[in-house]
């Protein structure tokens, strides 16, 4: 079968396209064939070596395809059920066919398209653990969501929204309708804007940006409030001195939590956004697009038909 694979960390150039022997599935894990695989900042980063990890490594975090072989205790699966998921890091979806394990996958929504359900488990997963297992957020709660038009970003507004928190998100101004639109309460343009002069204090802040911008979210913290960041840890010093709590993680499969944003996904209250497709082999574009341009949800890789 066909994996994108590098053997080298690099630019987009060390991404090649490799025959290598199809996977066999154990116990209750299956074998999926691989409809759709979307690109995460994960990938550049693994790519560029940011991230530790043995060579050659498949990329690929996100996919959503079709049963293919079961495993010999994968007794609720049959060849051709539709699944999506996010893998554990020792596999790459960016491939014909993967291994999944019970742990990381859902049923597919039905009213998604194979593209459509590989844009969702990463990123919906991270917002979901973000805003509800680290953030503790609650219905009639305030959430400020840096980088609110992104992966991550436009999913965390629709689940926070979902829960009946009150919603503001810093977007860039090309963006301040879209995000709107997925139920956003309050939109503030940071390239032109200071969230900390117009947003009134919140219970969490979730920051997909770090650096300056989560500096500056102290401002806008509750005493007792919680800073979650995807990207750093904050300060516990400035923790303190709000008596607030600021904390990093770095999101997991769960298939519990994949189900449960498909429940939301099926009664409408969640929709993924997919600003462009690629083929499995024009993945080096996707990825320099992720990574350089203004990207307006997810980038999706189509693998099979
Ligand atoms: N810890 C984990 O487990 C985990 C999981 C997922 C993601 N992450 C990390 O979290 C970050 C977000 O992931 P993603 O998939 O959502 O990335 P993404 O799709 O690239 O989105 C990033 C968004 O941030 C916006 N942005 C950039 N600078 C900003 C600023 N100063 N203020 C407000 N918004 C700003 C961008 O908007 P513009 O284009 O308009 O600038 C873009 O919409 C990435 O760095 C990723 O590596 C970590």
């Amino acid at each position: 079968m066909k994996a994108i694979r590098i053997h080298a960390f690099g630019g987009p150039e060390v991404l090649s396209i490799d025959q290598v022997p199809s996977p066999q599935p154990l116990d209750d894990e299956v074998v999926l064939r691989v409809r759709a695989a979307s690109v995460n900042p994960i990938d550049y980063k693994t790519r560029e070596g940011s991230v530790s990890e043995t060579l050659p490594v498949t990329l690929g975090r996100d996919v959503s395809g079709t049963v293919e072989i079961c495993g010999t205790r994968a007794h609720t699966l049959k060849k051709g059920d539709p699944l999506f998921a996010m893998l554990g890091h020792d596999r790459g979806g960016n491939a014909e066919y993967v291994v999944v394990k019970a742990t990381e996958a859902a049923a597919k929504p039905d009213r998604l398209s194979h593209v459509e359900a590989a844009a969702v488990p990463l990123a919906g997963i991270t917002a979901w653990q973000g805003l509800f297992d680290h953030g503790g957020l609650k219905s009639g709660q305030r959430v400020l969501i840096h980088g609110g038009a992104g992966g991550v970003g436009h999913l965390a507004i629709q689940l926070a929204k979902a829960a009946g928190a009150f919603v503001a998100t810093t977007v860039s101004a090309e963006d301040v309708v879209f995000v709107r639109e997925l139920g956003a309460d309050q939109t503030v343009d940071y390239k032109n804007q200071r969230f900390e002069e117009v947003v009134d204090a919140v219970d969490l802040v979730f920051d997909l940006v770090a650096g300056d911008t989560q500096e500056r979210s102290w401002e806008v913290l509750k005493p007792g409030g919680t800073l979650v960041s995807t990207l750093s840890q904050p300060s516990q010093e400035k923790a303190n001195l709000r008596r607030a709590r600021g904390v990093s993680y770095l999101a997991e499969p769960n298939a519990a939590h994949l189900a449960e944003i498909g429940r939301l996904i099926e009664a409408g209250k969640v929709t993924p956004f997919v600003q462009a497709t690629y083929p499995l082999g024009e993945v080096a574009k996707a990825e320099e697009r992720l990574e350089n341009e203004h990207v307006r949800g997810k980038i999706v890789l189509e693998v099979s038909a």
